[in-house]
């Protein structure tokens, strides 16, 4: 063998269509920018349509190409009319790209059984939705796919105190991962995790919760030196979608500025 490897062609979406869930905001949003980037056709799929429009919109301005689609990831029918919609305005479907995620906390003795289901119905019964609706077309086409879930850090190591319910819902997403990994590999289907470290975003702060007592997360700079970018994580889910990592799945990739490794 011989040569230099054409490096951007392991990094080439052109002819894809990825839908990527909770795309009208935070790390999807910056999601979507990054896939596009890399020549895919992006449907940002989010419950928020006029935030999921400005985003497929900024995108379009920019020379991408994007559509919004909204979706409720609580509502079986929801998910099941944004795969088949997608499939049929795009006329395929090869990355689902699992972000949308709600980040409510609460201490445990506080946390009430309403909380657990909110947190699980969304995060982890939305994360099964959309993997069971985009395995169904993924496999019917047989041109193969990936599927990256976003779970967070905690899902392996507890951050601070409030996350019981949450880090809960993200740990299930790992079993979902594994698991389905496992079925689709026959059917050339990838499924990762990403796992992020702490990144700042608009919706994080404005998620309900008690007050964060600030003493006790002040070990919460991780050893790279700062909180985390929505870029940071855009960047590692485009290796995971992109050619690049065809030979991996059923992993769990953390990024997270070192913090797990403290
Ligand atoms: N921000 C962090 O530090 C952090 C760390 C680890 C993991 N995560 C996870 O990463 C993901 C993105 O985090 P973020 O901070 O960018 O989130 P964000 O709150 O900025 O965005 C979440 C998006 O999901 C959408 N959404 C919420 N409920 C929905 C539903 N039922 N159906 C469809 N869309 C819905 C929201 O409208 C929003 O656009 C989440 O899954 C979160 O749990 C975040």
């Amino acid at each position: 063998m011989s040569g230099l490897i054409n490096i951007s062609e392991l990094y080439d979406l052109g002819g894809k269509v990825a839908i990527v869930t909770g795309g009208a905001e935070g790390m999807g949003k910056e999601t979507c920018r990054f896939l596009a980037s890399a020549g895919a056709t992006v449907a940002v799929a989010d419950i928020n349509l006029p935030w999921a429009q400005k985003t497929a919109g900024e995108i379009v301005a920019a020379g991408g190409k994007a559509h919004a689609y909204q979706v409720d990831l609580g509502s079986e029918q929801s998910v099941v009319d944004l795969v088949r919609s997608v499939r049929a305005d795009q006329g395929r479907l090869d990355i689902l790209v699992n972000v949308a995620g709600l980040q409510d906390r609460e201490f445990l003795e506080d946390t009430s059984v309403e909380l657990w289901d909110k947190l699980h119905h969304v995060n982890l019964r939305g994360s099964f939705l959309t993997i069971r609706a985009a395995a169904k077309v993924m496999k019917t086409d047989g041109n193969g796919g990936r599927i990256v879930n976003i779970a967070s850090m905690g899902a392996v190591h507890p951050i601070f105190e409030g996350l019981v319910a949450y880090n809960a819902s993200k740990s299930g997403v790992l079993g979902l991962t594994r698991n389905a990994a496992y079925e689709l590999a026959a059917h050339g289907i990838t499924v990762n995790a990403l796992l992020p470290g702490n990144v700042t975003t608009e919706g994080q702060a404005r998620s309900p919760g008690p007050p964060i007592d600030m003493e006790k997360i002040k070990h919460m700079t991780p050893p790279l030196g700062r909180t985390g970018r929505t870029s940071d994580i855009a960047s590692a889910i485009l290796f995971l979608v992109a050619p690049a990592s065809q030979w991996m799945t059923g992993q769990t990739l953390v990024v997270d500025g070192g913090h797990l490794n403290k």
